[in-house]
């Protein structure tokens, strides 16, 4: 998929071309407010990009020196200039500044489309990587979701051999790193988020949890006051400078729906709710179920998983399924010693006990969401970002009532 960093010192305009793009086809945006020269601290994490798209109202606000330096250092970037003034002067001068294409503004979407699938298909021929993002949402408190997201991502990274990073994105108290390491997080999302302008590679490196060679964890904030200090724009930086670097990147969204979890669950391929068997989460778990249908997510990118089962739970288990109309995805049990004993000591479960039970479902669930075919790339969501829907929210489809 595509990498797209756009910017633009016009808010409204940035989400009118992310909107656009999203018509175009599966793309992967991030925004930035400002001038090109906004870029230009943040050194090699730009490499994360294969198109900058550069929306500007002059040639001088375009900044063309600055972008031929951009795209000099970075011949795998290419660039696209959107300008009211596309005359052939303009023309020629963006060309000699290292851009591909020039684009006149309003922004024609059949011009736009043809020029991201020329770069897509120039891509193609030299080999692109995917990257698969799965988010854990819990439908209550409580509910494992940090437990299953931390374990499910050292399980991919070390059964099924993938660079995995771990965003702990959850806003109340985020803990999964210390799930799965005893090592001290050398910093957290909040913190990394005040530092974006100065973040090249190495910085970024240096603030992740390295479990092992190839699982990375982003500590979350700690408490729900840090959480506060985490800035949207910020985190879309973040995740589009990280996601290409991984083969799987896994959020553990805890039970947050608002801006942050939004930016996490438009990117996902897979949204994984945790509840357990019981009529409490089988009410949060509609609810939830709900919220998602009314964000416009699609009900064949959610699935169940039915945390700390035990046979007492089969009457709530059949009102689950009958309620929320799916069967769990995966059944993890209940295992009160081994998973006691992994989360007191930061080891993954696996390590401690690979043949137990609750591995075992962990296993499978890893091995299952690895082995999700290409095709359910295409079913991700297009169009409009969705947390205009969650200010101006549509009604929700008829769920089956309780
Ligand atoms: N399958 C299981 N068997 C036994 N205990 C479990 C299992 N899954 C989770 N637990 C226990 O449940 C507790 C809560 O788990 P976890 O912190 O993952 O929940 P959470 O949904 O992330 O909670 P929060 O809402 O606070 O983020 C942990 O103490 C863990 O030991
Ligand atoms: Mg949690």
């Amino acid at each position: 998929m595509i990498n797209i960093l756009i910017t633009s010192e016009n808010a409204a305009r940035l989400s009118q071309i992310v909107s656009l793009i999203g018509e175009c086809g599966n793309y992967r945006t991030t925004r930035v407010a400002g001038r090109p020269s906004s870029l230009v601290e943040r050194g090699d994490s730009l490499d994360a990009f294969d198109v900058l798209i550069v929306d500007a109202s002059s040639l001088e606000t375009a900044e063309l020196p600055v972008v031929g330096k951009l795209c000099h250092r970075r011949p795998q970037v290419t660039s696209i200039l959107l300008i009211p003034d596309a005359s052939p002067q303009t023309l020629i001068e963006a060309m000699r500044a290292g851009f591909r294409d020039v684009l006149g503004w309003p922004l024609n979407k059949t011009s736009l489309c043809e020029a991201l699938s020329r770069i897509e298909s120039q891509l193609a021929l030299n080999g692109t990587h995917e990257t698969q993002i799965v988010s854990f949402l819990s439908c209550k408190g409580g509910a494992g979701t940090s437990f299953i997201a931390s374990n499910v991502a050292h399980a991919i990274s070390d059964s099924q051999q993938k660079r995995v990073l771990l965003i702990d994105l959850s806003q109340l108290f985020g803990d999964a790193a210390f799930l799965v390491s005893d090592e001290k997080p050398p910093s957290s999302l909040p913190q990394m988020c005040a530092q974006v302008e100065r973040m090249d590679a190495a910085f970024f490196d240096a603030c992740l949890v390295h479990v092992s060679d190839t699982f990375h964890i982003l500590a979350g904030a700690g408490d729900p006051v840090k959480a506060s200090e985490i800035k949207e724009e910020r985190l879309e930086w973040i995740l589009g400078i990280a996601v290409p670097r991984y083969d799987v990147v896994i959020f553990d969204l805890g039970q947050s729906i608002n801006p942050l979890s939004i930016l996490a669950l438009d990117r996902s391929n897979q949204i994984h709710l945790v509840l357990q068997a019981s009529m409490p989460h089988v009410r949060a778990g509609r609810r939830l179920q709900e919220i998602l249908a009314s964000l416009a997510y699609p009900a064949d990118r959610t699935r169940l998983l039915l945390n700390r089962y035990t046979r007492h739970g089969e009457r709530a288990r059949a009102a689950l399924e009958e309620v929320l109309g799916m069967r769990p995805y995966q059944v993890i049990p209940e295992d009160t010693e081994i998973v006691s004993e992994s989360v007191n000591h930061g080891v993954p479960v696996a390590k401690l006990s690979r043949n137990s039970a609750v591995s075992r479902s962990l296993l499978a669930l890893a091995s299952n969401i690895v082995s999700l075919s290409a095709g359910s790339e295409e079913a991700r969501l297009k169009g409009e970002p969705r947390l205009s829907r969650f200010f101006g929210r549509s009604p929700a489809p008829k769920l089956k009532a309780m």
